[in-house]
């Protein structure tokens, strides 16, 4: 079938604002999204500049807006969508645009490493495996899940209020931590969670969670954190 593509196309090196470009492609319903870009660049514009790693929803790289919505381009097909197989191709909206449809992910990555996401520990290290518990890890397991995507740090509207909050993602990093019975350094996480542009900032409002595309219950793990600081407030 005949696939028309919208995309948005912005060179800083020429360009003096954004623009959009239309490009008509053959596609099977069976085709991601990423293989109409792939056909696009391959075959009629090499100029066409976009992310894109794995190719199997494992890198997180090429999250973008696909008619409106945030969604790994090589997680869906061409048959999931419902608009006469028109698609328009944008940008994850928050982050600053580099080309076309990369953004600068510099700020999300600063959040993420300012929560430290590693083990951190008192304890000697372990000569053999170091093991949680079953429930442990069965608590934490859905964080463990995240590709660093930014699809939820993109959707929330905290974020593009408040350029300071940390997002969902690094929260839910700072979860996946602070829940981990090996981790040692809770204290000092949960002060640094601690504020509106740590966990309070969050609003529940949901949007993280309805675009993970790891399908991670993003809200209910911060909430976690939160009911967290508020008991070993009252201690
Ligand atoms: S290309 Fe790796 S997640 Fe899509």
């Amino acid at each position: 079938m005949r696939c028309t593509f919208i995309i948005h196309r912005y060179d800083p090196a020429a360009d003096t604002e954004p623009r959009y470009q239309e490009y008509s492609v053959d596609a099977e319903p069976t085709d991601k999204i990423l293989d109409c870009l792939n056909k696009i660049r391959w075959e009629q514009d090499p100029t066409l500049t976009y992310r894109y790693s794995c190719a199997h929803g494992i890198c997180g790289s090429d999250a973008l807006m696909i008619n409106g919505r945030i969604e790994l381009a090589c997680q869906k097909l061409v048959r999931d969508f419902k608009t006469g197989y028109n698609f328009v191709i944008e940008p994850l909206p928050l982050f600053n645009v580099i080309k076309d449809l990369i953004v600068d992910l510099n700020p999300f990555f600063n959040k993420h490493r300012y929560v430290r996401p590693y083990l951190i520990t008192d304890e000697d290290m372990p000569t053999t495996e170091w093991l949680q518990t079953r429930e442990n890890q069965e608590f934490v397991e859905p964080a463990l899940r995240c590709i660093l995507c930014a699809s939820c740090t993109s959707a929330c509207p905290i974020n593009r209020a408040n350029g300071n909050y940390l997002g969902p993602a690094a929260l839910l990093r700072s979860f996946r931590y602070i829940f981990d019975s090996r981790d040692t350094a809770t204290g000092s996480r949960l002060a640094q969670m601690d504020s509106e542009d740590g966990v309070w900032g969050c609003r529940s409002m949901w949007w993280c969670t309805d675009v993970c595309p790891k399908e991670i219950p993003v809200t209910k793990c911060l909430a976690q954190i939160k009911r967290l600081i508020k008991q070993e407030a009252k201690k």
